[in-house]
């Protein structure tokens, strides 16, 4: 007999999963044998209530963020086997999900560690740093980006300030005159 589905931890760990009955009535993992895959795994509340619903469900967990990799090894003590996790952005999922599986669950956005921590840039509350990034080890900040696009801008303005300096005649604005670029 399969084990009951139980009634999912609303916290987990201070974190408040969205709609854990509803994730449950749509993948069924009461069914069991099941091989499901979490492609945001944030603190991992889905992927638990999957885990727990029966004893040989499966679960892929993907997150971008390092600090979900450090909940994950939590998930991977408690249920083995039963659990991985990859570091990954779920775009790469084709690349790793390999074989067919029995359910995919997205849970798009942030998790409200990334807002309550000043340090990842997504406050609204806090000043930090405007990093903005899921994971701050690759790619640049936000504030690279608008940093590198102000920089992009004002060059593109003086291009276009010289082409019309030179298209009036004057080489205002461009000390080799009339020149295009
Ligand atoms: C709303 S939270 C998920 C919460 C999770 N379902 C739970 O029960 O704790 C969304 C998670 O998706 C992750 N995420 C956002 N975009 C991602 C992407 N492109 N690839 C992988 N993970 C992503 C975020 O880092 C965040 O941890």
């Amino acid at each position: 007999m399969k084990a009951p589905t139980p009634t999912p931890d609303p916290v987990v760990q201070g974190h408040l999963s969205v709609l854990p009955n509803e994730v449950l009535a749509v993948l069924r993992p009461e069914r069991g044998g099941l091989s499901l895959v979490d492609c945001t795994f944030g603190w991992g509340g889905h992927s638990r209530s999957l885990l727990a619903a029966a004893p040989d469900n499966k679960v892929l967990a993907l997150d971008c963020d390092p600090e979900a990799a450090v909940r994950a090894a939590e998930l991977k003590q408690e249920f083995g086997d039963r659990f991985r996790f990859e570091l990954s952005n779920f775009a790469e999922l084709d690349a790793i999900v390999t074989a067919p599986v029995d359910g995919i669950l997205f849970d798009f956005g942030l998790a409200s560690s990334h807002y309550d921590n000043p340090e990842r840039g997504f406050s609204f509350r806090h000043d930090g740093p405007t990093d903005m990034r899921l994971n701050p080890a690759t790619g640049i900040s936000a504030a690279e980006f608008f940093r590198n696009r102000a920089r992009n801008r004002s060059g593109n303005s003086r291009t276009r300030l010289r082409r019309r300096a030179a298209l009036a005649g004057c080489g205002a604005g461009d000390p080799r005159g009339t020149r295009y670029r």
